[in-house]
């Protein structure tokens, strides 16, 4: 509660992304099984989202399942699976009490049909909501991101709907999975270890990077108030000197 007072209102993240990692070995600690660890990562889904909401936070991207997850062992991955369609069914009342708008990037195809239909439910259903948006980053990868957006942009370019000269960073982000979401302020990442792993490639070019060794089912509002602390006290200077920024 101290902590949260001393936050300034203006340097909340708009954008908060997160890697949500170390579900296994939280599990592995305790003796139990993997899938134990994922369970208890949904109580710290659950936690982080309405704490999210609290303080003003309004994107909030999940990294809930990579495309490489796939190729985890069968049972670990119908588990995830199941524990995702579980959130969107239980959660659902809730989200939508709440105004949040439910979204979600990656490669749906993959998705069992059950996900998918509660997936696009909760889309819908929360299609107006505008307090925040959650979005589910699900059997998604970032370089698979912009190959697709790639396709695309040659389909049009053949068609003569674009002007390869024409391109622009500006025109390339239209094509991503959700252009309407924008690029995150701070990626947060659980369970120590300091890497991207494929999540939002060409979004976080000038996104502040927070890693922390709490492992994502022990992850609640007092460590993103943490991140939170830390990320007010950086200077984003988006290639900038120090004093044109002060300026
Ligand atoms: C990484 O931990 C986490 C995942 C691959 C899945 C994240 C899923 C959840 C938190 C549960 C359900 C989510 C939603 C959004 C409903 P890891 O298994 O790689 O951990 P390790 O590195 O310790 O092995």
């Amino acid at each position: 509660m101290m902590q949260e007072r001393r936050l300034q209102p203006d340097a909340i993240p708009r954008h908060v992304a997160i890697i949500m990692d170390g579900n296994g070995r939280w599990a592995q600690d305790r003796g139990l099984s993997r899938i134990e660890g994922h369970r208890q990562g949904l109580e710290a889904v659950r936690a982080v989202i309405r704490a999210a909401h609290e303080l003003g936070i309004e994107f909030v991207t999940l990294y809930a399942f990579s495309l490489e997850n796939w190729n985890r062992p069968q049972d670990e991955v119908d588990e995830l699976m199941r524990l995702l369609e579980h959130y969107l069914e239980s959660e659902l009342d809730e989200v939508i009490r709440n105004g949040i708008r439910v979204r979600s990037i990656g490669r749906r195809d993959r998705l069992p049909t059950s996900v998918l239909e509660k997936l696009e439910k909760a889309e819908q259903k929360t299609r107006e909501n505008r307090e925040m948006h959650l979005v589910f980053a699900l059997s998604y990868g970032g370089r698979q991101e912009i190959v697709d957006a790639v396709r695309q942009l040659l389909r049009d370019a053949e068609n003569g709907k674009l002007d390869p000269e024409a391109l622009d960073e500006k025109t390339f982000a239209e094509y991503l999975y959700d252009p309407e979401i924008p690029d995150p302020d701070l990626l947060i990442r659980t369970g120590g270890e300091s890497r991207v792993s494929n999540f939002l490639l060409w979004q976080i070019a000038y996104t502040e990077i927070f890693v922390t060794d709490v492992r994502w089912p022990d992850f609640r509002k007092d460590h993103l108030v943490e991140a939170l602390r830390d990320y007010e006290r950086r200077e984003r200077r988006f290639g900038r000197t120090s004093a044109q920024v002060r300026s």
